[in-house]
């Protein structure tokens, strides 16, 4: 098999990828802003980080939600990216191939933008959770590079990291910071263009990355989805896999999503108020006998 798998990148359901059928297996419990009263939200939050710190295991998927508070926009929300750019124009191979200069330019606007950011509180305690001992992997969507930032070792970039190029032509990669007076359509040695290392629409992820990810999913005793829309597959897929076998999904997002109704707990709030709370300074479990 060659170096991708054929799970492309898709909003919608692939037919390589099937959605799986899931019910939920008891009501799940739901903290909303609004509607939640002290009482009910102080014990969901106690929940959360009980099984938290229980769990010897831990995965986590992150989209864009989790830098919002760094700056950096998301993609679909107000103010979101696709809500002023079409990713057919910008995010796609073809796009790529009709006008680099354009591509890179959005890419360097990009760049410019979480170069001035900072992590925050949200990708911290998802550093310290890792920090802290237990089995621990963190998949996210986000190409920022911000969870490196923060502490976070053990990750998976799923769909690619902004700070890297590769060659539309070769097998080079690597990591590749564009000086601000670089030519825009940056040439590998071979002579083909480069390209920033993220995964366009229409394209296959690293297999190598989908089935680390997959294997996290259905290897974890807890399973945390964060900041994410719950819209793209493949990665949309994890929690319900998730799920499937057997783990406890804990969903931090402003908003209600596609997966809420299916988590065990679906807490409303920001990212970097909210883990902070459920992420406690965890002791490392004993392995169980
Ligand atoms: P989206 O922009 O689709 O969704 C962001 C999610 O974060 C939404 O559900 C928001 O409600 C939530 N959110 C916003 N601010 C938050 C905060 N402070 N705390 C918690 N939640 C917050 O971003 P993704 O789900 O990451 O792909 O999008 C997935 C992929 O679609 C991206 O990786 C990108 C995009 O097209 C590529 O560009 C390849």
């Amino acid at each position: 098999m060659g170096p991708f798998c054929s799970a492309s990148l898709s909003s919608c359901f692939p037919a390589s990828f099937p959605l799986l059928k899931l019910t939920p297996l008891f009501p799940p419990l739901r903290l909303t802003r609004l509607s939640a009263t002290n009482q009910i939200r102080v014990s969901v939050l106690a929940q959360a980080r009980e099984w938290i710190e229980d769990a010897q295991s831990i995965a986590v998927l992150t989209g864009a939600g989790i830098s919002a508070e760094s700056g950096i926009p998301t993609f679909r929300g107000p103010g979101g990216l696709w809500k002023t750019f079409r990713p057919e124009d910008l995010a796609s191979p073809e796009a790529f191939a009709r006008d680099p200069k354009l591509v890179w330019e959005w890419y360097l606007w990009r760049r410019e933008r979480i170069a001035a950011a900072e992590p925050n509180p949200g990708h911290r305690a998802l550093a310290k959770l890792e920090a802290g001992g237990r089995q621990f992997t963190l998949i996210t969507q986000n190409v920022d590079g911000l969870h490196r930032a923060a502490g976070s070792r053990n990750i998976i970039e799923l769909h690619g990291n902004l700070w890297r190029v590769r060659c539309v032509d070769c097998d080079f990669e690597q990591e590749y910071r564009l000086a601000p007076s670089a030519p825009l359509s940056p040439r590998c040695s071979c002579g083909g263009l480069l390209r920033p290392a993220v995964v366009w629409f229409g394209e296959p992820l690293p297999v190598a990355a989908i089935d680390r990810a997959i294997h996290a999913a259905q290897h974890c005793v807890v399973f945390l989805v964060c900041g994410t829309s719950a819209l793209v597959y493949p990665a949309a897929a994890l929690p319900q896999r998730a799920l499937a076998a057997g783990a406890r999904v804990i969903e931090v997002n402003l908003e209600e999503t596609p997966f809420s109704q299916f988590a065990h707990l679906s807490l409303r709030g920001k990212c970097g108020e909210l883990l902070p709370q459920i992420i406690h300074v965890p002791p490392c479990p004993e392995p169980r006998k």
